[in-house]
């Protein structure tokens, strides 16, 4: 039967669009998941969102809808995402299913009943955009966030708490007993030295709002995001439930690995082994934290407008390169930064230069020498043959270690050391001279045979990082399916070979300077935070906005806050009812230029006609109708 081996990634903030440093732990954690399959683990692939908290609520009244339905357009939006990242998840757990709060309910109920959660008082700074709590001197000047610099409001409450403290000593333990269960070690190290200081009771609960799981046996409170979030790891397996068949195979299986970035490293080594100590579930995962990607002058921000988006540059670029860069870009342990010129150096240099264009010269020999049909040779001609082979099967082997603590920026350079020296081999081996020797022919076969089987090697490799390209690579090189596998890994494996003879660059070559600033301007262009909020232009130029010339205004008979006024907006001379009498006396109005509405639809109000809407714009203070000075009664506004 199959090892398991069972990933995740953590679940996403309904916030907004995702960006390249979100989307880097789900196509790494895509990667693994497919190296693993390809080595023939049987796998289980979790991602999803977190969906509850005070921010979701807040959003989602600016915007005038429920909750509910903001995340479900924005669970769309990410699915959208996935699926032009093409990452292969089993599943998609959303904190606001079904199957999920029953899970995190009862896990609060036994807590609570084995008093490992209990009543308090919980005072603290709470930022709304991270939706996290600070202690006073955590917080920067003017009482503001330490991550993201915005403000904090002081919040009081009653709220349940989880005794950490209590297992503090048995987490140390664990920790020492299990020297892989946190990598990469600097961050491991971290996590001991913040225990040893000794760990506060985690409030677990809120009373100040309302979207969340609620306590059952108290529901003026809501489970606070941490329980509510980390459950997902094993809600969506059916932990605790009538069918807990994939929990039992996959978490009590052979490899659980939660991979995460470094700001919520505590979460996962502290709060989530507690958790589930005080459950008796057992500590069966490890957990890599990785890095971030920053940008030249910093963190990643929206509000600034210093952000990478995938979209755009897969809709541009191809996948590949994406996936690629990502990948290779973000050390082991450490941060990376995302630069346009590293973006298309790595396309035109790594992509297209080394390995596209080694694909594309041997197919090309092959039809030029052989008319597209090489057989595999019956010996070794040439010294450095044995020199390729080596690095071939050193390659496998570093890859195998490599790949199993997911240190994948190292596999690609790895594999990139042996394109390198495939390249080379063509450089030693001078196959365009051979050819011109009717008795080197075998010789000649033999190269480019060894210079495919190299390729197949690097394909089968490649192929859960590079996943359009590794199966062009196997289509021009015409590979059987049973040798694009991890057990047909070995130089000899191929009988004969018949490359297509219409090979195409599978990497285009760019150039530098328009693509470096076309990716720029994506850097600079702001985006909304929910995209479907949009209007289309032919949605605005529907409203048909003109100047018009108040020429009479006076009180309505029937309601003091509306104002009746007859305006000349050239065509005719219409009336127009307005809520402005707190703002405006009546002679005020008159002789002012406004920006009218024409096209809206007549109506009564209060019994008196108005045919159209004055523009006006407003705060909490104050209302003010919009004028204009130059332009004259009939002008068109757009
Ligand atoms: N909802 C919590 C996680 C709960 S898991 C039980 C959360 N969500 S998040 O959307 O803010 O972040 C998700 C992941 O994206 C985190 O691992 C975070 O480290 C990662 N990244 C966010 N910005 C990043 C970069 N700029 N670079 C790399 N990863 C980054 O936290």
């Amino acid at each position: 039967m199959s090892k398991t081996f069972y990933i995740t990634t953590p679940i996403y903030y309904s916030s907004g669009k995702l960006h390249i440093g979100n989307s880097y732990t789900t196509v790494l954690c895509d990667t693994v998941n497919r190296y693993k399959a390809l080595r023939g683990y049987d796998t289980r692939y979790l991602t999803g969102m977190d969906e509850h908290g005070q921010k979701v609520e807040t959003v989602a009244k600016e915007l005038n809808k429920t909750p509910q339905d903001l995340v479900d357009s924005l669970a769309n939006n990410t699915k959208d995402l996935w699926k032009l990242l093409d990452i292969k998840y089993d599943d998609f757990i959303r904190t606001t299913e079904k199957r999920h709060k029953k899970v995190v309910k009862k896990i609060f109920e036994q807590l609570l009943e084995q008093d490992d959660i209990y009543l308090g008082e919980y005072e603290g700074y709470y930022c709304m955009s991270d939706e996290a709590f600070f202690t006073e001197t955590q917080l920067g000047e003017n009482n503001t966030c330490p991550d993201c610099g915005r403000e904090t409001q002081l919040v009081k409450e009653e709220s349940y708490f989880l005794r950490l403290s209590k297992y503090e000593n048995r987490l140390l333990e664990f920790i020492e007993d299990n020297p892989d269960f946190i990598t990469p070690e600097t961050r491991k190290n971290e996590v001991v030295a913040f225990i040893k200081q000794g760990l506060h009771d985690l409030s677990v609960s809120r009373t100040s709002f309302d979207w969340g799981v609620k306590v059952v046996s108290n529901p003026a409170h809501v489970v606070y995001v941490w329980i509510d979030a980390l459950s997902n790891y094993i809600s969506a397996l059916g932990y605790n439930t009538d069918d807990d068949s994939l929990y039992q195979k996959y978490w009590n299986g052979d490899e659980v690995v939660h991979v995460v970035g470094k700001d919520i490293l505590r979460f996962h080594a502290i709060y989530w082994p507690i958790m589930l100590m005080a459950l008796n579930v057992p500590l069966n995962f490890k957990l890599y934290a990785h890095g971030w990607y920053l940008m030249k002058d910093g963190k990643m921000s929206k509000s600034k407008g210093k952000v990478v988006y995938p979209d755009s540059l897969i809709k541009k670029y191809g996948l590949d390169p994406l996936r690629y860069y990502l990948l290779k870009e973000l050390p082991y342990s450490g941060d990376g930064v995302f630069t346009p010129e590293d973006f298309i150096a790595r396309i035109n240099y790594d992509l297209a230069n080394d390995f596209g264009n080694l694909l594309n010269r041997t197919i090309n020999m092959i039809n030029k020498y052989f008319d597209s049909k090489i057989f595999k040779p019956k010996k070794s001609y040439f010294e450095v043959d044995e020199g390729l082979r080596n690095m071939v099967s050193e390659t496998i082997e570093l890859y195998k270690t490599d790949m199993d603590k997911l240190k994948v920026s190292q596999a690609i350079q790895n594999i990139w050391k042996l394109i390198s020296r495939t390249n080379k081999y063509i450089d030693e081996t001078y196959p365009w001279v051979l050819a011109k020797d009717e008795a080197k022919q075998a010789e000649l076969e033999s190269v480019l045979y060894n210079l495919v089987e190299s390729l197949r090697h690097i394909g089968i490799l490649l192929s859960p990082i590079l996943l359009e390209s590794s199966k062009k690579l196997f289509k021009q090189l015409n590979i059987p399916k049973n040798l694009q596998t991890w057990n047909s890994l070995g130089f000899g494996k191929l009988e004969q070979v018949e490359v297509t003879d219409k090979p195409t660059p599978i990497f285009p070559r760019l150039d530098k300077k328009i693509e470096e600033e076309y990716i720029q301007n994506l850097l600079n262009s702001k985006e909304e935070v929910v995209e479907e909020n949009y209007i289309d232009i032919e949605d605005f130029i529907k409203l048909d906005l003109v100047v018009g010339e108040i020429l009479e205004c006076e009180k309505h008979p029937n309601a003091d806050k509306l104002l009746v006024s007859k305006i000349n907006t050239k065509d005719r001379v219409r009336q127009i009812v307005s809520g402005v009498s707190k703002y405006y006396t009546p002679e005020e109005l008159i002789g002012k230029k406004v920006i009218v509405v024409k096209n809206l639809k007549p109506v009564k109000l209060r019994g008196i006609l108005s045919e159209g809407m004055v523009l006006a714009g407003k705060n909490k203070k104050t209302l003010e109708i919009l004028e204009t000075t130059t332009l004259s009664p009939g002008d068109k506004i757009s």
